[in-house]
Formats: structure tokens, C-alpha cells, sequence
């Protein structure tokens, strides 16, 4: 199990992993965000890659957003779910909205991979030379608040 950049390698299996979300039935408040994030990915595969890339490297953020690194989760070199760091962000930012945000693709949830996804980030994190981490999650999200203790 890894995290990758994100890269034309595991589009297909990216791909099913976004038709999974448009069909899930009974969306947490987390999921309709996430889906929405994901958005045209479908669509525009190679764009959505270029918008990754240039948030992490700080290019064409949106006014008062900072850099953020994303990482896919892959097992068996199936795309499993995406975790996004936010190195940069001040002290009041980390409390409001944390330095990480993680989803598991639905079909693989509840086995695991949400706590193994999180423990890879806080290696990447550590040789970053981020001390603490914080994150943040709707105080109705049972599993996140699971992963977080
Ligand atoms: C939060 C999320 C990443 C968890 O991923 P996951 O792979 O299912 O998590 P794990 O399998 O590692 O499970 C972690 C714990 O949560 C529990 N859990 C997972 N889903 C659960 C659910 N729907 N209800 C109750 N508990 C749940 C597991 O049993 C496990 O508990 P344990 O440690 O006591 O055994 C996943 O549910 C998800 O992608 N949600 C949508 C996006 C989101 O909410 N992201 C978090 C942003 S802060």
C-alpha cells in the first residue's frame, strides 16, 4: 500500500472510483463536498491532474487559499481514496479547517483504509517538518471521528 502523486497510471481505476461516488445513495455532508470536489474530473482527467500539480505548487490559488498536496491512496494498484495536505496553512487556518482532508472511495470503506491513509500522511508530513496536525471533521461524521482519535 502507498501514496502516489496523482498520475495517468491509475486513471481507470480512478474513474469507476468517482462513478461510485455519483451513486451514492445517502450522502454525508463530507460526501456531497467531496463529490463536488471531484466535479469534471471525469471529464477533464488530464486538467484535473494540471490543477493538482499546480496546487501544490502554489500556482493559481484561489484568493487566501494556500498550497496543498494531494496524494492517492493505492493498493494493489487500485486507486483506493485521495488525501490533501496543507503544509502552509497559520495556526488559526489548522484550527478552522485542518491540514488535512481524506475520503475512501465508497465501495472500500470500513475496511481499514481511512486509518492506513492517514498514518502514510503523517510520515510525508514528519519529513516535511510538520511537528502537529490537526484536523477537523462535522461533529456527525462517526468514522472520520474515528480515524482522528
Ligand atoms: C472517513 C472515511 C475516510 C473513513 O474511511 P474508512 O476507510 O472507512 O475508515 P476505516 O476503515 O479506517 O475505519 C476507521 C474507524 O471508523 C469506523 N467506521 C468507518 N465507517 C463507519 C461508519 N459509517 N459508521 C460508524 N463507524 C465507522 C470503523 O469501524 C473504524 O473504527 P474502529 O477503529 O473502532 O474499528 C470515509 O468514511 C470517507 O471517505 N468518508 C467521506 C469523506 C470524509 O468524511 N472524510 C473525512 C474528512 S474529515
Amino acid at each position: 500500500m502507498k501514496l502516489v502523486i496523482p498520475n495517468k497510471k491509475y486513471k481507470e481505476s480512478f474513474l469507476s472510483a468517482i462513478k461510485g461516488y455519483k451513486k451514492l445513495k445517502n450522502k454525508s455532508t463530507q460526501d456531497k463536498e467531496y463529490a463536488e470536489m471531484f466535479g469534471m474530473s471525469d471529464k477533464e482527467f488530464d486538467n484535473y491532474i494540471q490543477t493538482i500539480k499546480d496546487e501544490a505548487n502554489g500556482i493559481n490559488l484561489k484568493p487566501g487559499y494556500s498550497s496543498s498536496i494531494t496524494y492517492w491512496l493505492i493498493d494493489n494498484e487500485e486507486y483506493i481514496g485521495t488525501i490533501r495536505l496543507r503544509p502552509n496553512i497559520t495556526k488559526k487556518q489548522a484550527e478552522n479547517f485542518g491540514h488535512v482532508g481524506y475520503d475512501v472511495r465508497p465501495n472500500k470503506r470500513k475496511m481499514g483504509y481511512g486509518t492506513n491513509m492517514l498514518e502514510l500522511l503523517f510520515k510525508k508530513a514528519e519529513k516535511l517538518g510538520l511537528k502537529q496536525i490537526c484536523i477537523s471533521c462535522y461533529t456527525d461524521n462517526i468514522p472520520s471521528k474515528k480515524n482522528n482519535r
